[in-house]
């Protein structure tokens, strides 16, 4: 009846694993190894697919890898964030879960084969002629999201100025901005950013909430009980841009409404006058058939994280869904001890699926996992969200600044969290079932 993996499918999947793993190398990295790999035959065009769009001049990454050059002198060190999947930053597991994304910048297997066999010969540049034509770069947009969109946002609201001393402990600014709308908006798409390039030093990242009054009913099915406080907007951090709603989705501004901010700072050693964050918002014309609701289905609530100085501590924490769902996407947020996160999903018959599972989590990459609309799970009321979470407080833990710490839930970076950001499609019964059977009769992956 409801889409999911089988067991018989799971059980598959696990033995290919474990086969892959027995071999003592994968067949295309056999072959890669035994043929001469180049920076223009095979890497250059790998780099131009899934590194360039940061590591160039005026992007987020600290080194350009436009050129043979660039990227020889670099080798070493790409081989082993290579390996190690860190690098690209996507580090969602391969082998477990839904693996269509909407943004997904993952390297496939026989690119992460080719690019180590690459290093591993010597880190050849073959025959120059043979490279693809350089990449024309188009001039920084403003707005991440305007070429998708197609326009500049049609509402634009900025944090209140804030100035940060040189040198001072972390610092959370909570101003409060009206957004001016007279009328009600349903909302197509989100970008928040760091307002110009001596604020995106300090702002290690930025919530913002939308306070309004509404009785939280609009756009729902009508027997969703949504834990409703402030509701969560849109969140910013190093590595997330905004994010577009599926075009049957939205979420809903009221008039008179306002962003409160939460903006966490972080002094870099040098004064930075008007720090500043700011939203740009895409509206639909008409309003969409639904309503999207930003949760947070933690491990583990304030006050109850439990990190032993020197130990893996695992946490877990479950919300019940009171209607059908969409889950649109699986956005983990942890600290410096940060070491995994999963979301399963227990269905009401008992059977469970793990539907994603980040199993090298990086602290300084917190990386929204898109899924694709028609791979995004879609559950039953009743179902049980799992999240998992695992913190490494031991010293073989390069980014634990002290495995001699108790570690326990709190705001600096030093303090840990285990939230799981998801967006959250409610359905009716109806529409929940003719998209299972829409599913089932599409061949679906079962
Ligand atoms: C989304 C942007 C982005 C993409 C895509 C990306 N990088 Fe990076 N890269 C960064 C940033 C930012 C850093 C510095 C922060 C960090 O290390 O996480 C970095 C760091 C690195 C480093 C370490 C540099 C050092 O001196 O420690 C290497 C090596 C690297 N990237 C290689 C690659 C390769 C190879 C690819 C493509 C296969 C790639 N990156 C794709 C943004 C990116």
């Amino acid at each position: 009846m409801k889409k999911m993996i089988s067991n018989s499918k799971l059980s598959k999947c696990l033995m290919l694993v474990v086969a892959a793993l027995a071999m003592p190398t994968l067949s295309f990295a056999q072959d890669d190894s035994q043929r001469e790999v180049t920076w223009s035959g095979d890497v250059a065009a790998i780099f131009q697919e899934k590194c360039m769009e940061c590591h160039r001049p005026d992007s987020i990454a600290p080194m350009p890898l436009l050129t043979y050059d660039q990227a020889k002198m670099f080798a070493p060190i790409i081989r082993y964030r290579v390996e190690n999947r860190v690098m690209p930053p996507w580090h969602v597991n391969p082998d477990v879960g839904v693996q269509n994304f909407t943004n997904d910048r993952g390297l496939s297997a026989e690119q992460r084969a080719t690019i180590l066999a690459w290093v591993d010969q010597g880190a050849l540049e073959g025959d120059p002629s043979t490279a693809p034509a350089p990449l024309v770069f188009e001039e920084a947009l403003e707005w991440r999201l305007e070429k998708d969109m197609g326009a500049a946002p049609d509402l634009v609201v900025a944090s209140e100025p804030y100035d940060l001393a040189a040198i001072t402990q972390d610092k959370w600014f909570r101003p409060n901005t009206p957004t001016g709308l007279t009328e009600e908006r349903w909302v197509k798409a989100i970008e928040i950013r760091p307002k110009n390039a001596e604020s995106r030093r300090v702002v290690h990242h930025s919530l913002a909430f939308l306070l309004q009054e509404e009785d939280g009913k609009a756009g729902l099915p009508e027997d969703v009980d949504v834990p409703f406080g402030p509701s969560l907007f849109m969140e910013w951090a190093v590595g997330k841009a905004g994010q577009i709603f599926r075009p049957d989705t939205g979420k809903l501004m009221m008039p008179g409404s306002s962003i409160n901010w939460e903006m966490h700072l972080h002094a870099n050693g040098e004064p930075v006058d008007d720090v500043q964050v700011e939203l740009g918002v895409w509206f639909h014309d008409e309003p969409p058939e639904h309503r999207t609701i930003l949760s947070m289905f933690d491990a583990q609530g304030p006050n109850s994280l439990d990190i032993p100085p020197g130990e893996i501590a695992v946490t877990q924490g479950t919300f019940v869904l009171s209607a059908p769902a969409r889950i649109e996407n699986f956005q983990p947020h942890m600290h410096m001890r940060g070491k995994a996160m999963s979301m399963e999903a227990i269905y009401p018959n008992g059977q469970r699926e793990i539907l994603s599972f980040v199993d090298n989590f990086q602290w300084n990459w917190q990386i929204n996992y898109v899924y694709e609309e028609d791979s995004a799970p879609i559950v039953p009321k009743g179902t049980m969200i799992v999240t998992r979470a695992w913190h490494d407080n031991t010293a073989s833990n390069p980014y634990n600044p002290d495995p001699e710490q108790w570690v326990g839930w709190g705001d600096r970076t030093v303090d840990e969290m285990a939230h799981n950001w998801v967006d959250v499609t409610y359905l009716g019964q109806e529409e929940y079932e003719a998209i299972v059977a829409e599913r089932s009769a599409a061949g679906g992956e079962d």
